[in-house]
């Protein structure tokens, strides 16, 4: 979501007149689009300022902007620890960005936070912005912002506000406009994705109209799916509790979405998960899984979990690595519990654990997942994989990498190296846990998209 928000101040930037620079000697401007979702960024954010505060007095002009959800939650604190920033938005102003940029220029160092999305505001949603795409072949798109859930440990619902539903036309026609530019793989965004069209719904029921003609997040995947042009459709993340069978049936019959599921478990401990008002079990869990499995027998399943969640004991530990065995995943984000203020979880501090312990326990999570997750990649091995061209892979130019349509790395050998975007056939030669080998068998459909040639600058 953050990076995606980046996209859009790039975006906006460029409308501006600016172009980008390849480091931050030639630039005017830097931005830093921050994440308060755990505690590294928020260290990271000001050990940064601290070096951009010799870099901005080098050169008279230079500006700092901070934006993003670490300035939401901190609000006016990041001009006090750090006056020479400029501009400070919070998550619902990116469209502002300009405006306040050039303010700045004039005036002085703003502050603008707005407490919440401002309801009929064209630019509420990420994607209705300009957008510097970093590549263009594919893109995210915003389906909903904010988050209605109280997950014990989570920030995210008081820096991005409460759950808005973008409206169901607008998504499809923007995925259509990506198509028509050459775009043909969409990845939908939003919090908790599954409860799209709630809060549309209620609107409906609230005005009298007939709820069930109301769209939901099954029918937003069939009608994606259906965009000419669009081959390739993902969404993340799903929220266990709302996973319901209709949105799993509408994914194994629309052919152009991928047999791809990032299922956050966070734990496998009931007890745990209850603390953490999640609002499933992991038998609940494990049988929806059973259930994707049962209706896409080749879907990659990934997951995120955490550790040291307040009063976490070894047994739930170990219900969590039992789970996580059970689940089978193709990868986990494996994430040790951080307290975040304001949330409930942050408040249980004689119930932290022993940091040793939860890296102890980090640890062996990882064997576990390491296991599964090599031993579904060397199933993989004598397959034929549709793979889509990123570009030449970093270790070795030689080498292209791109991802199949469980959205496994691959890397393989070409005869000739192929444009970013291209969809190719490879065969999987060899295998690893977080990668797969191979060769080019054939190429099945060139890249369309125009080339991004960079503007001159003036
Ligand atoms: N501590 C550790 N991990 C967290 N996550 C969210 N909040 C916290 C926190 N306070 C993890 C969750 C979520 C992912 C995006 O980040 O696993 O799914
Ligand atoms: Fe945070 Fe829970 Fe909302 Fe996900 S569903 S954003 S973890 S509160």
């Amino acid at each position: 979501m953050n990076e995606h928000d980046s996209e859009r101040i790039a975006g906006l930037l460029e409308s501006d007149g600016m172009t980008r620079a390849e480091d931050d000697a030639d630039a005017d401007v830097v931005v830093l689009n921050t994440c308060c979702i755990r505690e590294n960024a928020d260290n990271k954010l000001y050990g940064t300022l601290g070096h951009l505060k010799t870099w901005k007095d080098a050169k008279d002009g230079r500006r700092i902007v901070v934006g993003g959800c670490l300035s939401q939650k901190d609000k006016d604190i990041v001009q006090t620890r750090a006056p020479w920033v400029d501009v400070v938005m919070g998550t619902h102003n990116v469209h502002r960005t300009n405006e306040l940029l050039a303010y700045a220029a004039e005036h002085g160092p703003i502050t603008e936070i707005l407490e919440e999305a401002v309801m009929d505001d064209h630019a509420l949603f990420p994607s209705a912005l300009p957008a510097r795409r970093e590549t263009s072949y594919n893109a995210w798109v915003t389906i909903q912002i904010g988050c209605d859930n109280t997950c014990a440990y989570c920030i995210v619902p008081s820096v991005r506000g409460k759950e808005i539903s973008r409206p169901f036309t607008d998504i499809v026609s923007e995925v259509a406009s990506l198509a028509a530019q050459g775009i043909t793989e969409v990845t939908l965004l939003g919090q908790n994705v599954n409860s799209y069209g709630r809060d549309l719904s209620l609107a409906a029921r609230r005005d009298g109209a007939d709820v069930s003609a109301s769209p939901q997040f099954a029918q937003l995947l069939r009608e994606v799916g259906a965009v000419e042009g669009i081959r390739r459709v993902r969404y993340t993340s799903p929220h266990p509790k709302d996973m319901r069978i209709d949105v799993l049936e509408a994914m194994a019959q629309t052919a152009a979405v991928c047999e791809q599921l990032h299922y956050p478990l966070q734990s496998g401990s009931d007890r745990v998960l209850s603390l953490m008002h999640r609002g499933y079990t992991a038998d609940r869990y494990l049988e929806r899984l059973a259930e994707a499995r049962r209706l896409m027998p080749d879907i990659a399943v990934t997951s995120d979990i955490i550790v040291g969640f307040p009063g976490e004991t070894e047994a739930d530990f170990v219900r969590t690595m039992e789970v996580a065995a059970e689940a089978d995943f193709d990868s986990v984000f494996e994430f040790i519990f951080s307290p975040r203020e304001g949330t409930e979880a942050a408040l249980m501090v004689e119930k932290f654990c022993d940091p040793a312990e939860v890296g102890d326990r980090f640890d062996r999570l990882r064997v576990v997942v390491e296991r599964s997750a090599l031993r579904k990649h060397r199933e993989r091995i004598g397959r034929i994989e549709e793979v889509v061209v990123d570009g030449p892979s970093k270790q070795d130019p030689r080498i292209m990498s791109g991802r199949t349509r469980q959205f496994k790395l691959v890397h393989f050998t070409v005869p000739q190296p192929l444009r970013p975007g291209t969809y190719c056939s490879v065969e999987i030669e060899d295998a690893a846990a977080h990668y797969l080998k191979g060769h080019l068998v054939e190429v099945l459909h060139e890249a369309t998209h125009k080339i991004r040639i960079p503007l001159a600058s003036a």
